[in-house]
C-alpha cells in the first residue's frame, strides 16, 4: 500500500501527538504541563508533580492531601508477593523482578484492567503509585535477606519508601530529611521525559488495549537498557572500573573515542538533547550538596568531574553534541544515600511511574489512537519454492 518512510530508531517521526510534556533539545529545556524543570525540582515535591502529569494541573492543598490520603490506603502490598519475591534468586536482577512484580499485580487487581472505565482507570492509578514504592522496597530486602517492613500510613511518600528499604524492625532508624528532600527532587526530575524508549513501549503497549500494569511492565523493561535507565548503574560500574584501573580518565577516554570493544562515556550523550540536559545541571549541584551534608567525600565524584571536564573540551564529544545526561552524576548520590547500585534503576523506575501512567492515560482518552504497528522495508530473499527435507 504505496511507499513506506524508513526512519530507523524513531529519529524524525512522532508517534503521537502529547500535552503533557515538552522539550527543546536545541535551546536545554524541559517542562511537565507548561511548568520549567527547575522550578518543579526546586519548589513542587513527588507525589504533587505526579499529579499534576496524569491531571494536567497543579493541585490545591485539599486536593492533594485526599489524593496522598488515597494512595495510603492502598500501600500495602499482597502477602502473596514475598512468596513470589522469594521465587527468583535472591541475585537475580531488581528490574526483573520489578517488571514481574508489576505485571503480576493484573492477577490481583482484576476488577482495575478496564482503562476506558472511569472507577477502573482512577483505582488502577492510585494502585500503582501505592505499592509500586512497597515492591521496590521488599524486592531490595529480598536482596539482603533482612526482615520486610509494611508500610506506615503517617509517613511521608518518600520517607515511607525509605524507612521502609533500609529499616528493620524494633530498630531505630533516623532518616536524615536532607536525603528525604533530594531523593523527592530526583524523583521530579525523572517523572516524565516525553517518548523515550520506555514511555513509547508503554504506549505501544497499551495501544493494543492491554491493561496498564501490562504496559507499565514492559516500560520497566525497557527501561532496564544501559543506553536508557540502566545507565545510571552503568555510570557507576564504569567509574568503579576506572578507580580499580587506577583512576586515569584519559586512558579510558581513549577508549571511548577509538571505540574500542564499543565503550561508550555512560552518562553521556541524548537523542533530543543536543546542547545540555537541564537535568544533569541540577543534579550535579546536587550531588555535590548530597555528599557534603552526608559527609561523604567519594572519589568516584573527582573521577566523573575529571571525565565531564576532558569530554567537554574534547573534539569528538564537541561535534557529536555529547554532554552528561540525567544519568551521569544520580548514581553518586543514590550511592552516598546507601542505595545498592543494582537498586539504581528501580529508582529510576519509581520516578518514571506517573509519567508512564500520564502517558498511557492520554493515549487511552484520544479517540484517535490507534494500534501501534510499525511498517517495514522488507530486506529478504525474493519468491522461492519450497525444497522437501529429502532434497535438501
Ligand atoms: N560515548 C561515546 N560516544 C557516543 C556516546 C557516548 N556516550 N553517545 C553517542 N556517541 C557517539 C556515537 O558513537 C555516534 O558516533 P558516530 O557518529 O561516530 O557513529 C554519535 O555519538 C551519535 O550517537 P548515536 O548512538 O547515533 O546517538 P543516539 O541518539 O542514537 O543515542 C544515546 C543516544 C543516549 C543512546 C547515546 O548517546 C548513548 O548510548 N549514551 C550512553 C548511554 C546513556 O547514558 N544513556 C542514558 C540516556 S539519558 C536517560 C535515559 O534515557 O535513560
Amino acid at each position: 500500500t504505496g511507499l513506506v518512510t524508513l526512519d530507523t530508531g524513531f529519529m524524525n517521526t512522532a508517534s503521537t501527538t502529547s500535552s503533557i510534556t515538552y522539550i527543546d533539545g536545541a535551546a536545554g529545556i524541559l517542562r511537565y504541563r507548561g511548568y520549567p524543570i527547575d522550578q518543579l525540582a526546586k519548589g513542587s515535591n513527588f507525589l504533587e508533580t505526579a499529579y499534576l502529569l496524569i491531571y494536567g494541573e497543579l493541585p490545591d492543598a485539599e486536593t492533594l492531601e485526599a489524593v496522598e490520603r488515597r494512595i495510603k490506603r492502598h500501600t500495602i502490598l499482597h502477602e502473596d508477593f514475598k512468596a513470589f519475591f522469594t521465587a527468583f534468586p535472591s541475585n537475580g536482577h531488581p528490574m526483573a523482578i520489578l517488571q514481574a512484580g508489576i505485571a503480576a499485580l493484573a492477577t490481583y487487581y482484576q476488577h482495575t484492567l478496564d482503562p476506558h472505565d472511569d472507577y477502573q482507570r482512577e483505582l488502577s492509578t492510585v494502585l500503582l503509585m501505592a505499592k509500586v514504592p512497597t515492591m521496590i522496597a521488599a524486592i531490595a530486602k529480598r536482596a539482603t535477606g533482612l526482615p520486610l517492613l509494611y508500610p506506615d500510613a503517617s509517613k511521608g511518600y518518600v520517607e515511607d519508601f525509605i524507612r521502609m528499604t533500609f529499616g528493620l524492625p524494633y530498630q531505630r532508624h533516623d532518616i536524615d530529611p536532607a536525603v528525604v528532600k533530594a531523593l523527592d527532587m530526583l524523583l521530579i526530575l525523572h517523572a516524565d521525559h516525553e517518548q523515550n524508549c520506555s514511555t513509547s513501549t508503554v504506549r505501544m503497549v497499551g495501544s493494543a488495549h492491554a491493561n496498564v500494569y501490562a504496559s507499565v511492565a514492559a516500560g520497566v523493561g525497557a527501561l532496564s537498557g544501559p543506553l536508557h535507565g540502566g545507565a545510571n548503574e552503568a555510570v557507576l560500574e564504569m567509574l568503579n572500573k576506572i578507580q580499580a584501573d587506577g583512576g586515569d580518565a584519559s586512558e579510558f577516554m581513549r577508549k571511548v573515542k577509538n571505540k574500542e570493544g564499543g565503550v561508550r562515556l555512560m552518562g553521556f550523550g541524548h537523542r533530543v538533547y543536543k546542547n545540555y540536559d537541564p537535568r544533569a545541571a541540577i543534579v550535579k549541584e546536587a550531588a555535590h550538596d548530597v555528599l557534603a551534608k552526608l559527609g561523604k567525600n567519594d572519589e568516584l565524584l573527582e573521577i566523573a568531574m575529571g571525565l565531564e571536564e576532558i569530554a567537554l573540551k574534547d573534539d569528538y564529544f564537541i561535534e557529536r553534541k555529547l554532554y552528561p545526561n540525567v544519568d551521569f552524576y544520580t548514581g553518586l548520590i543514590y550511592k552516598a544515600m546507601g542505595f545498592p547500585t543494582q537498586m539504581f534503576t528501580p529508582l529510576f523506575a519509581l520516578g518514571r511511574l506517573p509519567g508512564w501512567i500520564a502517558q498511557y492515560r492520554e493515549m487511552i482518552a484520544d479517540p484517535t489512537t490507534k494500534i501501534g504497528r510499525p511498517r517495514q522495508v522488507y530486506t529478504g530473499a525474493p519468491e522461492r519454492q519450497y525444497v522437501p527435507l529429502d532434497q535438501r
